[in-house]
């Protein structure tokens, strides 16, 4: 996230005193848009917002220019502003407001997720003029989503995810708003929060499925809707699951049950409920299916081999991967193939199971003769098996 040139610390040095002013925001504002540091509330308690100093429009247009280029993240920002604590008021908010608006785009593309995902910039209503009340909102909202896209953890776990929801949502990127941000009362509520379930609580405010004819919202607070009986609320598991022993125990993403099933983590369970939205909802097609009862073949042995490849084997496939468990022995697993493999907005999907035998399960977003899908498939199956499953050769 720190792109920063060599130079450039010169030039931070140059202008930190200019910069110490940053956040002058009164307590409770700051709280509620979970800005950076809390060295400012001893100075908002000193009667921190009045202006003095230097204006920023006042320095050198060099200065300023390498002020903007050295914070490429909002905690650069924060520790910048760390620099000097006594003096916190010397910078005017209209200042500010350019740099955190610089500052969103660099940190929304760090995040891994994609085009696939927008943050914009707050608008100013146009025609109204920019008053110190209004700046001091936007320069709010501009924290909060700084702030929880930096300080939310890794988001690149929900990639295929976002990809199923861009499907989901008729081929709309999801667009990251103020109600968005808003699902936290407070930063602390935020921070507290497992962080694979804080992130996705974000990315699917707003996120819909059809039930019944009815457009309903996918998540109801900690609760996701199942195709049956409805609404469910997820239990994250505080140790490994005996079902997974070999899957790491991540607290971030822990394991996680629901409805009988048992997920290696808690983006798995999101995974398999959207992907079923997806299937049901004909955004994706099932274009084969196979299955093999015949413990002697060598398709059924590579099936069931592809079923506990390891994770390393997936990313070689350029794929990623999602599991569920039964307490019965039944074992599912879900190969995305996203963009990158499939192409921009498409998506193939291998679904793996088994069960007394085994079953092979191949969706598309591209129509036939499904060629791209075709070749892989043949690389994740390999050709022996990958060629049964595409003549729909069952075995039993
Ligand atoms: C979650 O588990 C799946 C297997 O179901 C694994 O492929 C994936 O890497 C895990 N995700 C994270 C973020 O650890």
């Amino acid at each position: 996230m720190n792109g920063q040139s060599p130079g450039c610390f010169a030039g931070m040095f140059s202008a930190w005193r200019w910069l110490t002013g940053l956040f002058t925001m009164p307590v409770a504002a700051r709280n509620r848009a979970g800005t950076c540091s809390t060295s400012s509330a001893a100075s908002a308690a000193n009667g921190g917002n009045q202006r003095e100093g230097v204006p920023f429009a006042a320095l050198p247009a060099e200065v300023t220019a390498a002020i903007a280029q050295c914070l490429s993240s909002y905690a650069d920002l924060c520790a910048f502003r760390r620099i000097d604590k006594s003096r916190h008021t010397a910078l005017s908010h209209t200042v500010l407001l350019p740099i955190l608006i610089r500052l969103l785009p660099i940190v929304a593309a760090s995040l891994g997720l994609g085009v696939l995902v927008e943050v914009p910039v707050p608008q100013l209503t146009q025609g109204v003029a920019v008053t110190v009340a209004l700046t001091r909102a936007l320069i709010e909202q501009l924290s909060r989503r700084l702030f929880m896209l930096e300080r939310g953890g890794s988001w690149a776990r929900w990639k295929p995810v976002v990809e199923m929801l861009y499907l989901l949502r008729g081929k709309r990127p999801l667009v990251l708003r103020d109600d968005n941000f808003g699902v936290f009362g407070s930063r602390a509520a935020f921070m507290s929060e497992t962080e694979a379930v804080r992130q996705w609580k974000i990315l699917s405010w707003g996120a819909t499925v059809n039930q019944g004819g009815q457009q309903r919202p996918l998540m109801d607070g900690d609760s996701i809707l199942n195709q049956w009986p409805g609404y469910q609320l997820p239990s994250l598991l505080d140790s490994a699951s005996p079902l997974f022993p070999h899957a790491p125990f991540d607290p971030a993403d822990p394991h996680t049950q629901l409805d009988g099933g048992t997920y290696p983590n808690y983006t798995s369970m999101v995974a398999f409920i959207v992907f079923d939205r997806l299937d049901e909802g004909n955004h994706i097609n099932r274009i084969r299916h196979w299955s093999s009862y015949c413990r002697a073949s060598a398709a059924y042995f590579r099936a069931g081999d592809r079923l506990t490849a390891s994770h390393s084997d997936a990313a070689q496939w350029g794929a990623a991967v999602f599991d569920q468990k039964w307490e019965d022995g039944w074992h599912r697993r879900l190969v995305v193939l996203g963009s990158e493999a499939m192409g921009e907005g498409h998506m193939a999907v291998i679904r793996l199971t088994r069960t007394n035998g085994r079953r092979v399960e191949i969706f598309t977003t591209e129509s036939a003769p499904h060629d791209h899908t075709r070749t892989v498939v043949m690389r994740v199956l390999g050709d022996h098996l990958g060629g049964m499953v595409w003549r729909q050769e069952d075995e039993t």
